[in-house]
């Protein structure tokens, strides 16, 4: 069970925050199948405070969603401090749970700039931007960290204890350094550590993408909860094989048919937030995955890549029923 401050998430399943991936239709979809808490994609702290509408669309939360947070990043904490104030007020939509602030971005823009995983060269100023934050805020402040930024800085442990000093309500760690980016293997002794080392609830997080994964990650870490990113993408059903196997039930693999309206549903849904010229393209990444272990898959894939509406799309993936 993980609590983020009155929020109680029974298994603390969570949906790790993807730039470009979980937008509204992957979070609802994830949601369906047992996803009990997910982040927005990053958004800029400063780009908020200068009032950007197309920041504001990806930090909108509607009522059907269930529990979200907001995640910022910046490295200014009276700006990181200003922009959690006003998206914490949500004018447009629900409330977040919590703002989240990512001190995890490994790529190169945003580490350049001293964001992201850049935050962890400097514990104080960790602790600085979640004091601000936590303090201009009356909902809960988390954070989400790596393991340090190389092999020869994991500073996890003092980057966490850092920002639950600074006023943090939860840590998520995904155990690599920012010099692995997504490669080689999450560490979950790292993780383990912080956990050990926290008085707030940790979600672990890296390489979950089956129950059996998701069970070694708590046994290994002592994790209140876990988060699970590029597991869930074309598969939100992921969600659904975790609570299987934390309660020690079978999980049947969803059908061809479930998969094909799954990721339509979930197009649909990215259609009516975006529309079809801007929803389309951004989907078929995650389409592909959907198509996993069809038969076909490349064909279907290579004319899902043609299509430029809704129909053409079904019409593709529909065949796949028929292979
Ligand atoms: C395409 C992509 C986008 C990501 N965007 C974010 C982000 O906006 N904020 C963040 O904190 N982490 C981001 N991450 C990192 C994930 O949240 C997660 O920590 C990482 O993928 C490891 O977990 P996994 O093995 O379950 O994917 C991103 C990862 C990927 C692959």
């Amino acid at each position: 069970m993980v609590k983020i401050g009155n929020l109680e998430l029974k298994h603390g399943l969570c949906l790790a925050p993807m730039a470009g991936y979980t937008d509204r239709a992957m979070r609802l979809v994830c949601r369906k199948y047992g996803a009990e808490y997910s982040v927005t994609e990053m958004v800029s702290a400063k780009a908020v405070t200068f009032g950007d509408q197309k920041t504001f669309n990806l930090a909108r939360i509607l009522p059907d969603e269930g529990p979200v947070s907001v995640q910022i990043f910046g490295s200014e904490p009276e700006i990181m401090a200003q922009a959690a104030y006003t998206l914490a007020k949500a004018t447009d939509g629900v409330r977040p749970v919590a703002i989240d602030i990512n001190m995890g971005c490994p790529v190169n823009k945003i580490f350049g700039n001293g964001e992201g995983s850049a935050l962890m060269k400097n514990p104080e100023l960790i602790y600085r931007i979640t004091r601000a934050v936590s303090s201009a805020i009356d909902i809960p402040t988390t954070v989400k960290i790596r393991a340090g930024i190389n092999q020869n800085s994991i500073n996890a442990v003092e980057c966490a204890l850092a920002a639950e000093e600074g006023g943090a309500s939860l840590i998520c760690v995904h155990g690599r350094t920012r010099e692995q980016m997504y490669g080689g293997l999450a560490d979950r002794e790292i993780i383990k550590n912080v956990k050990s080392a926290l008085h707030i609830p940790l979600i672990a997080n890296g390489d979950i993408v089956d129950g059996q994964s998701a069970l070694n990650m708590l046994r290994d870490t002592g994790a209140d909860g876990i988060a699970i990113g590029r597991g869930a993408v074309g598969n939100p059903f992921i969600f659904t094989e975790i609570i299987s196997a934390l309660e020690g039930r079978e999980f049947s693999s969803p059908s061809i048919e479930e998969r094909v309206d799954t990721a339509l549903h979930q197009l649909k849904t990215a259609i009516e937030e975006k529309g079809e010229r801007m929803a389309i393209p951004e989907a078929r990444k995650q389409i592909a995955l959907y198509l996993r272990s069809f038969h076909g898959a490349a064909r279907i894939r290579a004319e899902i890549n043609r299509a430029l509406t809704y129909r053409e799309v079904e019409k593709a993936l529909r065949s796949a029923l028929d292979e």
